[in-house]
Order: structure tokens, then C-alpha cells, then sequence
């Protein structure tokens, strides 16, 4: 056994839905973990496998654990990836789509607001998000004047208490719209969950990284 089959790998991903997405995956590279994030307060989790180990970070951190490697490889959405992408471009590997933690990102606004009126008509939109990149870069495309106000979470609120016009946020059963009388107006883009590789453990730790990698992309449908 060479040195680098002894190395500790580690593999960041936040709690919630992609902690319990992957799962499945993990047990199917032949890993269980017996911790659940949920009930314990531990950062670092180990696994079954004496040289995996998983660290629970806030869903829009994975990708900066997995760039500066203090994580070799990751799971984190598209959303939160491309957010990523647009301030520290072009450090993480992709490899895998995992279709896992399926939603879209879309524009929505208050029932009763004429979204499609008030583009024709050029008007200025306030939109709240906490996809700002995302958001911008959408708007433009489009040619829509847009003020992005940032927020970090409870995104529907805005446009009931008059902080926005609309929202750019993730939706998935549109439940959470209905339940605010909003409504969703346009796509901006689906989303799953992907697999992330730091490009320096690609290289260095391939032959520990390549069987997981293999399991993962296996058991991803
Ligand atoms: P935080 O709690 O740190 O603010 P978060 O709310 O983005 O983060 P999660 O709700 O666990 O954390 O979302 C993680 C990822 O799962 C998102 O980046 C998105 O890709 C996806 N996701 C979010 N909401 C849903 C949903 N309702 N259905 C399916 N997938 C979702
Ligand atoms: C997410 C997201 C939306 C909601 C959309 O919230 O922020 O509010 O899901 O899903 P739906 O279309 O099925 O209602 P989440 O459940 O992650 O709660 P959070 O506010 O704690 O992020
Ligand atoms: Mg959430």
C-alpha cells in the first residue's frame, strides 16, 4: 500500500437535504456514517471507513472548503455553485451530476403584480435574492434595469412587506410561493446537486479519490 492509499480524505456537505441525498450514495460506495448532523453538534463526522471523514458546513461554504482543499472533494448545488463561480472562477472540478436535491431557480413576485407589463414598459425592478451573481447576470441577459438587495434567507417575505418587486429564489414544489401569494413569473435555471473535486486531490489522491468518485457516478441516476 502505497502512502497515499493511507491518506485521510475528507468530503464536505451540509446538513438538511443533501446530507440525507447522499446517503444513499455513500452507502452504495460501501460507507455508512451512524452520526446524523441532526442530532449531534459534531463538525466532523467519521464514516465506516477508518480514512473517509465528512465535515458539515453551511450549504454555500462546500465549494470554499473543496477550492482552498480543506475538503478534497464535495456536494453542493447548482445554485450555489454558479453564485460561487462568478467570485472565485475556475478552481473546482465538476465532475458528476448526482440529481440530487432537485429544484429550479426562478423569479417570482406578489400575486397581482404584472411582471411581463412592467419589463415591456422598462421599468426599474427591485429584486431581493441571495443569488445576487446569478440574479444580475439573468436581468442583464434580459435586458431588465434591476437594484439587487441582498438577503440570506426567507427570500418570499420581500415583496409582501414591500422590501422588492420580486424575488430570485429556489423553488421546488411552489408550496412555499402558494402558502406567501406569490407567483412564480420566469425560470432562470434548473437546479441539482453535483459532485465538486479539489483539481490539486485529483491529482495527488486519485487513487483514493477514483473508486468513490466511480460509486457515486454509479448510483447517481
Ligand atoms: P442555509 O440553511 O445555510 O441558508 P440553504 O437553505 O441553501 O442554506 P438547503 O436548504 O439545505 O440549504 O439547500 C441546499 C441546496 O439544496 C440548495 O443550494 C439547492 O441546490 C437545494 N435546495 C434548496 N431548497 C430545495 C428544495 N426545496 N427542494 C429541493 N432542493 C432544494
Ligand atoms: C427552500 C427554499 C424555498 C423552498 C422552496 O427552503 O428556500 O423557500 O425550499 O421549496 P418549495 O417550492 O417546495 O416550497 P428550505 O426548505 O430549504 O428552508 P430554509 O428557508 O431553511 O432554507
Ligand atoms: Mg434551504
Amino acid at each position: 500500500m502505497s502512502n497515499e492509499d493511507n491518506e485521510m480524505l475528507t468530503m464536505a456537505l451540509s446538513k438538511g437535504r443533501i446530507f440525507e441525498e447522499t446517503m444513499p450514495l455513500l452507502e452504495a460506495a460501501g460507507i455508512s456514517v451512524s452520526e446524523s448532523p441532526e442530532s449531534s453538534r459534531k463538525l466532523i463526522l467519521p464514516t465506516s471507513d477508518p480514512r473517509l471523514r465528512l465535515l458539515i458546513v453551511r450549504a454555500s461554504d462546500v465549494p470554499t472548503y473543496v477550492q482552498y482543499g480543506a475538503a478534497d472533494f464535495g456536494i453542493a448545488g447548482r445554485d450555489v455553485l454558479y453564485e460561487y463561480a462568478k467570485e472565485q472562477p475556475g478552481g473546482l472540478y465538476q465532475p458528476i451530476d448526482l440529481n440530487i436535491a432537485k429544484c429550479r431557480l426562478a423569479v417570482a413576485v406578489r400575486e397581482g403584480f404584472d411582471y411581463e407589463e412592467a419589463v415591456k414598459k422598462g421599468a426599474r425592478l427591485r429584486v431581493a435574492t441571495k443569488y445576487v451573481n446569478v440574479a444580475r447576470e439573468h436581468f442583464a441577459k434580459k435586458g431588465v434595469y434591476v437594484d439587487i438587495i441582498k438577503l440570506y434567507g426567507s427570500m418570499e417575505l420581500a415583496p409582501l412587506v414591500g422590501l422588492a418587486d420580486a424575488i430570485v429564489d429556489v423553488v421546488s414544489t411552489g408550496g412555499t410561493l402558494r402558502a406567501n401569494n406569490l407567483v412564480p413569473v420566469e425560470d432562470v435555471m434548473p437546479v441539482s446537486s453535483r459532485l465538486i473535486v479539489n483539481q490539486a486531490a485529483l491529482k495527488t489522491r486519485a487513487s483514493r479519490l477514483t473508486p468513490i468518485l466511480d460509486a457515486f457516478q454509479k448510483a447517481a441516476v
